[in-house]
């Protein structure tokens, strides 16, 4: 039995097109969703070229489940879901039910498919410290991670700093929180406690210079694909420590998913869709994301 997905080839615009692939054959402990509504992430599109053809690619989706796990875990069948996992941009999905979370009430399923990969993200690293009165910066403000990280930041009681890369892509960040909107790093004047950065570089490097005695730098992505020079002796600083993390902690995603659908449920968090169309329309929606023209996600819909 075959399904309609998107899948490598390499032969195709951004290596990727709608093709077939069989379908998913869950384990114990998977479920199977329907799904109907994909969203896009950077790295999954940049690096598609990377994986073997055939391929189907991607991590974020939102649809209906169609047959409960063997183990009698997760949700029944008929439970809209939205779900975080390898193989994603497909009509079905097989993933482990600590991987997905209930759609609540209200909450349409082209909104949750935009928040399992970023959203997660988002929240875990602002986590990594109390935020609460300190001043976070998120670089790449006007992306997928960033427009959540804004959102999550202000939530979480924190003096947000957005920074973008051109004046066009703030657009809208300071009504999602956002105390200040700064282009690179132009005009930050003082300290920051904590740094989401998405965009790595010599913006990196800057910012590790914009942090306070104790703060940290959460290197999440590095969208500029540039390296991070680090001066002689500019990584020492008096007084207590200063970090740069890594990040890449995907474990356990379902009740971290809730709390982002909560809330979107709530009106708290808005997933901020840039661009939106139906999956045969891939090469364009990567086209647009890759070019910096998506502001926040890009939602496709399996039709
Ligand atoms: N570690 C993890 O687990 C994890 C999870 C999610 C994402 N990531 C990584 O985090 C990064 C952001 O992901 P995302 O989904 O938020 O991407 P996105 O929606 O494309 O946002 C990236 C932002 O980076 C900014 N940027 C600055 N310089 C850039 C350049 N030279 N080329 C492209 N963009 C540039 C862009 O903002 P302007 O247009 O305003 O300049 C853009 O809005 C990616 O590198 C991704 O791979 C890592």
């Amino acid at each position: 039995m075959t399904m309609r997905a998107l899948v490598v080839d390499p032969d195709a615009p951004g290596s990727l097109r709608l093709g077939t692939a069989p379908v998913p054959r869950p384990a114990p402990d998977q479920l199977v969703v329907e799904v109907r509504h994909i969203s896009l992430n950077r790295g999954e599109v940049a690096f598609a070229h990377r994986l073997p053809a055939g391929t189907v690619h991607g991590y974020d989706a939102a649809g209906v489940v169609v047959r409960p796990a063997a183990d009698g875990t997760g949700p029944a069948a008929g439970t809209p879901v939205a779900a975080f996992g390898p193989g994603a941009w497909a009509e079905h999905l097989a993933v482990t039910t600590d991987a997905v979370a209930a759609v609540p009430e209200g909450v349409a399923l082209s909104d949750a498919a935009a928040l399992p990969m970023a959203g997660l993200t988002a929240l875990r690293t602002l986590r990594s410290r109390p935020i609460l009165g300190r001043r976070v910066l998120i670089t790449g403000a006007s992306g997928g991670v960033g427009r959540y990280a804004v959102q999550l930041a202000a939530l979480g009681g924190a003096h947000v700093i957005a920074s973008v890369g051109s004046p066009a892509r703030a657009t809208g960040l300071t009504a999602l929180g956002a105390h200040e909107v700064v282009v690179g790093l132009e005009g930050i004047d003082q300290p920051v406690d904590l740094v989401l950065d998405t965009v790595g570089g010599p913006q990196l490097t800057a910012a590790w210079a914009l942090l306070a005695p104790g703060g940290d730098v959460q290197a999440i992505g590095w969208a500029s694909g540039e390296p991070a020079v680090l001066a002689p002796n500019s990584l020492f600083s008096l007084g207590r420590a200063k970090t740069i993390t890594s990040f890449g902690d995907v474990a356990d995603p379902g009740p971290d998913l809730s709390t982002l659908l909560g809330h979107v449920a709530a009106g708290r968090l808005s997933p901020e869709i840039g661009w939106q169309g139906p999956w045969d329309r891939i090469a364009e929606a990567a086209g647009a994301l890759l070019g910096r023209r998506v502001a926040g996600k890009a939602v496709l819909k399996v039709t």
